[in-house]
């Protein structure tokens, strides 16, 4: 043989080798995560259960069987990740394995190796989610009112400026003031944790790694401007009627609204007060409500509405057992449960359930579709390894939750089912529909993106524990337009007296789905070839589009979201892989161009530069609640609402 040869056969058999090397490695990792897999489905099961029991039954006794479970998964986590550490990600062939194994080396917080610390950390998490959910505003000494239904009863319904604004306070003094120094020791040891790993500068750094995408603050950023002159138009037009309502002497007509008058407890979506905002008096847009009641609706039939929707998109019926297990209203048996709307992923196959306490409201309504939209993402995406059960980004569980609540809204969808008798016809009836539909999706814009501003800005340490609350405030000022009805300190703590800061769930998801969600809207409202203007569409019955639909659910999490995009809007391909603002702006089109018009000789906006009445006092208070209780890891899968 020349040597040349010689030297070709060498190659080929060292290539060979390579080869076969690589795909040992693949077969390898295969049956690991495979195991693995099945070993986290089941401890995750178990976690769900034990997790459903506190939130259904908030007792010591339950507190202490979750932390345990709390605790058992860390240490799962850990151990797993050392396990993954042995294997060589970058030989490995298949994508698939890769993305998996990475997932199970990114541990998060789990990873640490002070037990003791996390145990902390557990225990603050769940004291936190106790006070709120356990605050109470006592209006006189003997009458106490839960936030879950009275004070919220009370913010929807009263227009009594002054009885608004004790409820308001009274809130905020029996939530987020409570647990100011838990939240602080909180935000100290979740930062000592992340840091640890080495991998991330802090735990919103870690937090907004799940969005894949490197530029993700810049986009969001962004998205937010290009929305702002929409928010800004709005806010003009409802700062001037709430002044006719309440009196010129009440807040400034060129500045910030007080944030008491918007028919919700924290002003995030306004669609409560539309009785006092309506443009167009008695043209359509009657309250569901009333409706409702009239015909006797129950909370049963509120969820077989919402499961027929999906079903006429082609998926499956809700399981028997989701009925059986759900927890749909609140009990009367005189437990303590957290209210909090959400759905369940219990990671057995079938065990899907949903905890709300349900009331007939058109709101409660629009919540019953939303949690129903993520049992159905659960249910499509059953088929997918454990890793990838979940939305390709946080923001997708909560835009495919939101999808359909933009065509059972129309007028359209709701003669169908009943609750409308006829359709709007003219400009005014479009504009009173789409003015109303503004009131939860427009005024939701800069709260969905300024809690985790603040989140954020607290991680880094740019906000420390000496201006929590003026700074939470700043953001509230600068882009809601909205101030403090009373006088603010630094001895409160109003970011706690929202359920996701004590609750530790990431907020900018919410934001996120607000966009996609008309993004997903439009696509599919071509698919279901709707004609006519954006916001009459009714995908319903459309099989084309759920078709469309249910194979980016079904992908889960097991592609970068720009995939799962991509695979619903199609399109152009650059652009479809990224979020836009534009669907959202096209679909307000027509109130837009008529805000302007009203807002025409108004002054559009605020002072963005500075709060109004913003006093600084005193020292912050020194709390020393302590009590062994237990929080909710990443890994079981509860979405919330917003
Ligand atoms: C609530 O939990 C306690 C245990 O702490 C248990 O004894 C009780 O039966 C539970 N109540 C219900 C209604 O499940
Ligand atoms: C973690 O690994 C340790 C040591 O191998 C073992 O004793 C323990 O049972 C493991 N824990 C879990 C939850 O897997
Ligand atoms: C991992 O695999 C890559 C690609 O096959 C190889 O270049 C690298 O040397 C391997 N690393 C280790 C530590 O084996
Ligand atoms: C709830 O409403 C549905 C449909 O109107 C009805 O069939 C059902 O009997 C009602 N259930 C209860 C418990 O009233
Ligand atoms: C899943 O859980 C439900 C409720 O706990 C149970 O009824 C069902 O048998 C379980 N299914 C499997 C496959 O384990
Ligand atoms: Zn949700």
């Amino acid at each position: 043989m020349s040597d040349q040869i010689k030297i070709w056969l060498f190659y080929l058999i060292i290539l060979s080798f390579i080869n076969q090397s690589h795909q040992t490695v693949d077969v390898e990792v295969r049956a690991y995560i495979e195991g693995y897999n099945d070993r986290a489905r089941q401890l995750s099961n178990e976690y769900s259960l034990v997790s459903w029991d506190y939130y259904t039954n908030i007792t010591g006794h339950n507190q202490n069987k979750m932390t345990a479970l709390s605790l058992k998964w860390s240490e799962f986590a850990k151990n797993e990740s050392e396990k993954a550490k042995i294997y060589n990600i970058s030989a490995l062939t298949d994508g698939n394995l890769a993305r998996q194994l990475n997932m199970i080396l990114d541990v998060g917080i789990s990873g640490y190796d002070d037990s003791e610390v996390l145990e902390k950390i557990a225990n603050i998490g769940a004291e936190m989610t106790k006070i709120y959910s356990e605050a109470k505003w006592c209006k006189t000494e003997t009458n106490c009112l839960p936030l879950d239904p009275d004070l919220t009863d009370l913010i929807t319904n009263s227009r009594d400026y002054e009885e608004l604004k004790d409820a308001w306070k009274g809130w905020r003094d029996a939530s987020g003031a409570q647990m100011r120094s838990l939240y602080q020791e909180y935000v100290q040891l979740m930062n000592q944790a992340i840091k640890a790993e080495g991998k991330y500068a802090d735990m919103g750094d870690y937090y907004r790694s799940w969005y894949e995408d490197p530029d993700f603050e810049t986009d969001v950023r962004e998205l937010f401007e290009e929305l702002s002159p929409l928010y800004d138009n709005l806010h003009a037009y409802v700062r001037r009627k709430l002044q006719s309502q309440y009196g010129a002497g009440k807040f400034p007509s060129e500045g910030h609204i007080p944030a008491h008058l918007f028919g919700n407890m924290w002003a995030q979506q306004w669609g409560n007060i539309y009785d006092i905002l309506e443009p167009y008096p008695g043209k359509g847009m009657e309250s569901l409500t009333d409706e409702m009641i009239n015909q006797k609706y129950n909370v049963t039939h509120m969820f077989r509405l919402a499961e027929d929707f999906f079903v006429s998109l082609g998926t499956d019926h809700l399981p028997e057992s989701f009925w059986r297990l759900s927890m749909l209203e609140k009990p009367s048996d005189g437990r303590n449960v957290v209210c909090h709307a959400s759905a369940w992923d219990f990671q057995n196959g079938t065990d899907f359930r949903i905890k709300q306490c349900t009331t007939i409201t058109q709101e409660q309504l629009q919540t019953v579709y939303h949690e129903v939209g993520h049992v159905i993402y659960y249910m499509e995406y059953i088929n997918q390894p454990y890793l990838f059960r979940g939305g390709a980004n946080p923001g997708f569980h909560e835009g495919v939750a939101d999808i359909v609540s933009l065509s059972f809204q129309t007028p359209e969808h709701l003669q169908k089912i009943g609750l409308l008798d006829e359709l709007p016809t003219g400009n005014e009836g479009d504009i009173n529909f789409l003015f109303n539909m503004a009131l939860d999706k427009v005024a939701f814009l800069p709260f969905g993106y300024l809690i985790d501003q603040w989140r954020w800005s607290v991680y880094r340490g740019e906000t420390t524990h000496v201006d929590y609350n003026k700074a939470w405030w700043d953001l509230r000022c600068r882009y809601q337009g909205i101030s403090p009805p009373v006088e603010r300190s630094e001895n409160d703590f109003d970011p706690g007296a929202k359920y996701h800061i004590p609750g530790n769930t990431p907020y900018i998801r919410y934001f996120v789905s607000f966009v996609l969600q008309f993004q997903w809207h439009q696509a599919l409202c071509e698919i279901a070839e709707h004609t006519g203007p954006l916001h009459r569409c009714d995908i319903y019955n459309s099989r084309a589009a759920g078709d469309r639909l249910r194979e980016m659910l079904q992908m889960g999490s097991s592609r970068q979201w720009g995939d799962a995009l991509y695979a619903l809007t199609r399109g152009t391909a650059a652009e479809s892989r990224k979020m836009s603002a534009k669907p959202l702006i096209e679909y307000f089109k027509p109130l837009q161009e008529w805000l302007e018009i009203q807002n025409q000789g108004e002054r559009v906006g605020w002072d963005k530069a500075s709060c109004p009445s913003w006093h600084t006092s005193s020292a912050p208070r020194k709390f020393s609640i302590w009590q062994i209780a237990s929080v909710l890891a990443a890994c079981i899968l509860i979405s919330l609402t917003f």
